[in-house]
């Protein structure tokens, strides 16, 4: 028997103010036009003055709770990615379990930038297969648009905020891939690629600072990478990539969306995509584009589902799960 981390309820919060490319017209040398082909963003969410990454980690969470049926007394653990959180310390994970007046288990952040819910999933998986914890709240949410440089074209049209979570349970699986639960993980990182995508200030630089990307290099990077990295998780569960129902990818930019899914043989009536909707949320994409493909219903109780993202480090990586 096999303790495995399932699914058992999803959440998202986007804010109210939705932008459409056209409003970048006013202020950039571009145009509604570029955004679409380039990206295939239409239009994406901004948070109001006020509005930080743990009150819309926490709307989300409290979504994911209520569709699952749970209070915050039945969570064991809560793991955070962003890395856009509301304060350098404490977490903001911290300030989620506050604010959803939970007052025990434990809580953290992990930073692995556009990868980082995927990085949050293999955490909250060990988790609960090391016992530690029987449920955990992962969420993903980002406020990218404090640390935009307005003036910057190549980058400031591409990103937008909002928040996801998933709820994981333990439950027991009999160890083979029909399983129900996270059935294998892969992680990767190579710092050497610092330069393509990062933000140029932080606290021992004192200062904010702005995000700077190298995006035709980063693009390169990705498809490989994200092929590579799906196919190594499915291989890990003892699947191939015409097992898969759904890929749920990071939502950067429908061209790599498009690219990974060719190269792994997936045709895009496979893949969940929300980046028309959402822009680049960062580390909130995967858990809201598995909320939104919920709600849809694209994703059912039984589908296999790979997810796969990649972002600043560079970091990447991959999930097998069974809804
Ligand atoms: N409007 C009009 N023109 C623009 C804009 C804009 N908003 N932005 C750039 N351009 C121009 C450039 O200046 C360039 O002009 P030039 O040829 O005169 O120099 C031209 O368009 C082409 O620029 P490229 O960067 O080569 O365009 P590309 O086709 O690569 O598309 C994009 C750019 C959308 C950024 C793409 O490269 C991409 O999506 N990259 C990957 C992004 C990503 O996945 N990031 C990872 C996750 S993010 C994270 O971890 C935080």
């Amino acid at each position: 028997m096999t303790r495995r981390a399932v699914v058992v309820g999803t959440g998202h919060y986007l804010p109210e103010r939705v932008v459409e490319n056209a409003e970048f017209e006013k202020t950039l040398d571009t145009s509604d036009e570029w955004i679409r082909a380039r990206s295939g963003i239409e239009r994406r969410h901004f948070a109001a003055e006020g509005e930080t990454t743990s009150s819309m980690a926490t709307a989300a969470a409290k979504a994911a709770l209520d569709d699952a049926g749970l209070t915050a007394d039945d969570i064991d653990a809560i793991v955070l990615a962003t890395s856009t959180a509301d304060l350098t310390f404490p977490s903001a994970a911290t300030m989620v379990q506050a604010q959803l007046g939970m007052t025990r288990g434990f809580a953290f952040d992990v930073q692995a930038v556009c990868a980082g819910f995927v990085y949050a999933l293999c955490n909250a998986s060990a988790l609960i297969a090391s016992g530690q914890a029987d449920r955990v709240l992962v969420i993903g949410a980002e406020t990218f648009s404090r640390i935009m440089d307005w003036s910057d074209r190549s980058t400031c049209v591409l990103f937008g905020d909002g928040a996801g979570a998933l709820i994981l349970e333990a439950q027991t699986g009999a160890g083979t891939s029909d399983d129900r639960g996270i059935l294998s993980t892969d992680l990767n990182s190579d710092g050497r690629y610092k330069d393509l995508l990062y933000v140029d200030g932080g606290v021992s630089t004192q200062s904010t600072g702005h995000l700077r990307m190298q995006g035709n290099q980063v693009f390169r990077h990705a498809v490989e990478k994200l092929a590579k990295t799906a196919t190594t998780a499915l291989e890990r569960a003892g699947l191939d990539a015409k097992d898969v129902d759904w890929i749920v990818p990071h939502q950067a930019n429908i061209r790599i969306i498009q690219g990974t899914a060719k190269k792994m043989g997936l045709s895009m009536d496979n893949v969940v995509v929300t980046v028309q909707d959402h822009g680049n949320t960062s580390a909130a994409s995967i858990p809201l584009a598995l909320s939104v493909g919920k709600e849809r219903g694209q994703i059912k109780p039984g589908d296999l589902i790979v997810t796969e993202a990649i972002g600043g480090g560079l970091a990447w990586g991959a999930v097998v799960l069974r809804w």
